[in-house]
């Protein structure tokens, strides 16, 4: 077995100085606003975990539903000898994936790019372990900063699972996507996953289930803040707001100041007054349309080579090569 590869491409004090940026930008926005990015410290990643077990979050279990019928069909469709992932994490679902690339014998490396270099680190191992044949690349980087760097892989399929995409607005999905195709040559391939439009009543319910796990999620969010920038937000002042946004078709995740607060947040050198009632919206969970897939890849030069659901039609798996 070799050992993996770790190329880390994020400056030391990069998350530092991102978060601040962030912060300043997004807190002065109306409605105010923080990047979800931010919901994912060590104990944001386990609340996450647990929402994914939830019983009303059906997302994670009817894409790894797909995944598990599709595996080897994706691997025979994509001719892909590099897998990379975006935003890997514990490249959980991809196993499935990878599985299915080395039973063919076609997986001569696999890429996980991530923004935590912990995760990755313990991921590259296991995964190296798993996959003794396959060269592991890690790389520590961005999706959104350092999608040129992927260029120099050919016969790749890129692969972005949970629904993730649905974290960015319309205009950043756009730039996201258009950054993907330029690192993309005819051969290579991308494998996106996209949560789909659905009754309001049961997408309310993903989002906002009776334990309260993902209002505790979503309130990390300030507690992140209160830790990295010496912020005093009280999570308990403020209130959880879930709904569905059926113009923009997403669901719109905020935190509601019960009370008049003033908060201060010495690392970002910012001092805010909310009203009662002002909200700050943390998280967007944007839901496709088999449609609106096809439209959003085709403004980039990709085009749809296959797509596959979960048997209720709850998710979307859709594979795309560039035109
Ligand atoms: C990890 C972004 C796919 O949007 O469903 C779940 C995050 N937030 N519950 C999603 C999330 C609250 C999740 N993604």
């Amino acid at each position: 077995m070799s050992s993996p590869q770790v190329e880390v491409l994020l400056e030391p004090d990069w998350a530092a100085a991102a978060l601040v940026a962030d912060v300043r930008r997004g807190l002065a926005q109306q409605p105010r606003r923080l990047p979800p990015k931010w919901l994912y410290d060590t104990a944001g990643s386990d609340l996450f975990d647990r929402i994914t077990r939830l019983p009303s979050y059906y997302p994670t279990e009817a894409e790894r539903s797909v995944l598990v019928e599709r595996a080897g069909e994706i691997a025979a469709a994509s001719g892909a000898t590099t897998v990379v992932e975006l935003g890997s994490g514990t490249s959980d679902k991809t196993r499935q994936l990878l599985d299915a690339f080395a039973e063919a014998g076609a997986l001569e490396r696999f890429v996980p790019v991530d923004v935590s270099e912990t995760t990755l680190r313990d991921a590259a191992d296991m995964l190296s372990a798993r996959y003794p044949d396959t060269e592991v690349e890690a790389i520590v980087g961005d999706f959104t900063l350092h999608l040129g760097h992927l260029a120099r892989y050919d016969r790749k399929l890129v692969v972005f699972l949970g629904g993730t995409i649905g974290n960015l607005y319309v205009e950043e999905r756009a730039a996201f996507l258009g950054a993907l195709s330029d690192s993309m040559s005819p051969s290579d391939g991308l494998l996106l996953g996209t949560d789909l439009v659905k009754d309001a009543d049961r997408l309310i319910a993903a989002y906002d289930d009776p334990e309260g796990v993902t209002e505790e999620f979503v309130k990390n969010g300030l507690r992140v803040l209160n830790r990295e920038l010496g912020a005093d937000f009280e999570p308990e002042a403020f209130g959880y707001v879930p709904f569905w946004d059926s113009r923009q078709k997403r669901m719109d995740l905020r935190l509601r100041a019960e009370v008049p607060q003033h908060v201060r947040v010495p690392g970002a050198d910012l001092e805010i007054d909310l009203a009662a009632g002002e909200e700050i919206r943390m998280e967007i969970s944007t839901k496709f349309t088999r449609e609106r897939i096809a439209d959003e890849l085709a403004a980039v030069g990709l085009t749809v080579a296959d797509q596959w659901t979960d048997p209720a039609g709850d998710f979307a798996v859709t594979l795309a090569t560039k035109v």
